[in-house]
């Protein structure tokens, strides 16, 4: 059975801010940008058509990818296991409106599944990141599927993976559901 997943808008996305002009230059300069989660891309559509970010910048994952995604630059698996070997390794990752979704299939979990879920598709991301790389988190969905959320917030699940995985919280804000993640 497909889900049907909700897609964010625009409006969502450019509010978070996460591309400063220097990011935008260097995506310009063949920088790579992953996007975990893709659906159907609005936020990728813009990067490629507005900013004029070149299309063999920007690589997409999903479990259920979107045939517009297809391609040279598009991996389908499901982030909850292995993941595939990668022959590029990324300057940014952006993870949009999936972490919370992706967890038991969208079903509620306790916070300690979630961090378990959360460190590894975290883990796995930060092992196809370049050095000084960045992991961009976009994701209102947490305090919805997490069943104990009073034992932790979002900010505090990601400042413990940040710390577990020797990266370093260099933002965060409305309550965790923005945050990004630098490592060295
Ligand atoms: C809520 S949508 C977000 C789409 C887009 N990033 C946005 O913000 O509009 C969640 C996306 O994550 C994908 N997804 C859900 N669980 C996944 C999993 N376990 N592995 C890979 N992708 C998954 C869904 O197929 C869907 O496209």
């Amino acid at each position: 059975m497909t889900t049907e997943y909700h897609q964010f808008s625009l409006k969502n996305y450019l509010s978070c801010e996460f591309l400063t002009d220097s990011v935008i230059q260097d995506l310009k300069s063949n920088a790579k940008f992953l996007s975990i989660g893709v659906g159907l891309g609005t936020y990728e559509d813009h990067l490629i058509n507005t900013l004029k970010i070149p299309q063999s910048s920007i690589y997409c994952v999903d479990n259920n990818l979107d045939k517009k995604w297809q391609g040279p630059y598009g991996f389908q698996f499901d982030i909850t296991g292995n993941w595939p070997t990668f022959i590029t390794r990324f300057d940014y990752i952006l993870f949009g409106q999936v972490i919370g979704v992706s967890v038991n299939r969208g079903r509620p979990v306790s916070s300690d599944k979630m961090v378990a879920h959360a460190t590894h598709v975290i883990k796995q991301a930060k092992n196809i990141l370049k050095q000084k790389g960045k992991i961009f988190i976009y994701d209102t969905t947490l305090p919805a599927a997490i069943i104990d959320l009073d034992t932790i917030l979002a900010q505090q699940l990601y400042n413990h993976i940040a710390k577990t995985l020797g990266g370093t919280i260099t933002r965060t804000e409305h309550f965790g559901s923005v945050v990004e993640i630098s490592f060295d």
